[in-house]
């Protein structure tokens, strides 16, 4: 069943909110929970489909897991190298995460597990993990083209590598890493530049032990331990900085607001976005800074303000992969070109997410240019037009991002299916007219 929002023109948002648990950090926390010995306590966890994708999983691979209240998880792990072969596939749903963190983390069991997913999940590449598990003596049969459905034979002998990504991902800086818990000796992934790393940070408040070394060129070698004890630990996850990004720009671009979304991660690897925000002349403060299990966690304001159109450049791209499409959106409120660069990578999103924003943008009267892995938004300081209805083709922040623009362009805009939200943003529409927006589903508005 498909869900059709319309957002429009909205006045002053106001308020102070919540969002829901960080995404990256809840799958870390179930599967880190699954590998570790005793119990590891998870409050704030993200109870949208991704995750729910990911508990399922790793009960099936033997983790035994209760649901304690709201956000509030048990994981009773099997320790490293102790899960057992699942008697039913692994359904991922959307979930590129899920199902990239498991596909390392099955390399290392001698059994063979059965992955699938969704029709979006389907289009992405699988390839970029299962080259290094490969070499590291895990088996693999796929779709064509590297893609799901995938089988894995994994193996309790597989062999310590040193994996030189060719690509700042941190799925894939996660999945060997995962497997490489399960080798003798210490495996090392390289990347051409810094992703984000929940996954380091997490291992060692488990008792890993993680090294890391910047190398020339931005690029840095993270190594891990391998055949650790972990221990169970108690994680309280932080907001997710991808989801607080919507009631932000929100209150950026519909004049009058001031939003304050409070509790959010700030990981320096996570917030490309904020820092390319306040270059553009948005007004964003951070409050009440602290540590959250290793991760940075803070509350942040914004009012809204004139923004002025920027260079994004293509170095900053790991810190805010998964936030162009609301950067796109900001753009387009600016005064002046936004140049991003870097962005091939978005290609491979949950859409082709270079190619649906530029679309998208132009049915709202935007003017757009795209190439390979780059996007140019022309803004024009004022209002866009709108009017629109956008094809959320299985993506969640495309549907997000595209109400986000309705609740300040002249005319409504609608999205054809909000029904994807709920993988990563349970709760948004509410939250976001908790704040004064106008956000209605079709039957509302009949
Ligand atoms: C994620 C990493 C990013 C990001 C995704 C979550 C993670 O993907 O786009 O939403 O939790 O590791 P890549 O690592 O493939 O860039």
């Amino acid at each position: 069943m498909t869900l059709p929002l319309t957002a429009s023109m909205s006045h002053g948002l106001d308020g102070d909110v919540v969002v829901p648990g960080d995404k990256s950090i809840s799958h870390r926390a179930l599967i880190l929970g699954a590998l570790a010995v005793g119990e590891t306590r998870i409050t704030g966890l993200l109870e949208g489909e991704d995750v729910l994708c990911t508990a399922a999983a790793v009960s099936a691979l033997g983790a035994s897991l209760e649901r304690t209240g709201d956000g509030a998880w048990t994981v009773a792990g099997r320790g490293v190298g102790g899960l057992r072969e699942p008697d039913v596939l692994l359904d991922m749903g959307n979930s590129g995460t899920g199902v990239r963190l498991l596909l390392g983390v099955a390399a290392s069991h001698p059994f063979t597990s059965f992955f699938a997913g969704d029709a979006s999940l389907g289009k992405r590449p699988m390839e970029r993990v299962m080259a290094p598990l490969r070499t590291m003596g895990a088996h693999f049969v796929s779709g064509s083209g590297g893609r799901l459905p995938v089988a894995v034979t994994g193996s309790d002998r597989l062999v310590p590598i040193e994996y030189e990504s060719p690509v700042a991902s941190a799925q894939v800086k996660s999945a060997v890493l995962l497997a490489g818990l399960g080798a003798p000796g210490r495996t090392t992934v390289v990347e051409p530049c810094p992703s984000r790393d929940h996954t380091e940070l997490m291992l060692r408040h488990f008792g890993a032990e993680v090294t890391v070394a910047d190398l020339p060129d931005e690029a840095r070698a993270v190594t891990v331990g391998g055949q650790p004890e972990l221990e169970g630990r108690d994680i309280a996850v932080p907001g997710d900085i991808s989801s607080a990004a919507f009631p932000l720009v929100a209150g950026l671009i519909v004049p009058g607001s001031s939003v304050m979304v409070r509790n959010v991660g700030v990981n320096p690897l996570r917030t490309g976005l904020l820092k390319t925000l306040a270059e553009m002349g948005a007004e964003i403060n951070f409050e009440n800074r602290r540590q959250q299990a290793g991760e940075p966690v803070a509350d942040l304001v914004v009012e809204a303000g004139p923004l002025r159109g920027v260079e994004v450049p293509p170095e900053r791209a790991p810190s805010m992969i998964d936030e162009y499409p609301i950067l796109a959106v900001a753009s387009a409120f600016a005064a002046g070109p936004t140049h991003m660069q870097g962005l091939r990578e978005l290609r491979v999103k949950e859409s082709d997410r270079l190619a649906v924003m530029t679309r998208g943008l132009k049915a709202c009267g935007v003017d757009v240019e795209e190439g390979e892995d780059w996007l140019v938004v022309h803004g024009t300081g004022g209002r866009p037009k709108g009017g629109a209805t956008i094809a959320s083709e299985l993506d969640h922040r495309i549907a997000m991002s595209f109400l986000s623009l309705g609740l300040a362009s002249e005319q409504p805009v609608s999205v054809d299916d909000g029904t994807p939200i709920e993988t990563s943003f349970p709760g948004f529409v509410d939250l976001m007219n908790g704040l004064g927006a106008c956000i209605i589903g079709e039957d509302e508005g009949a």
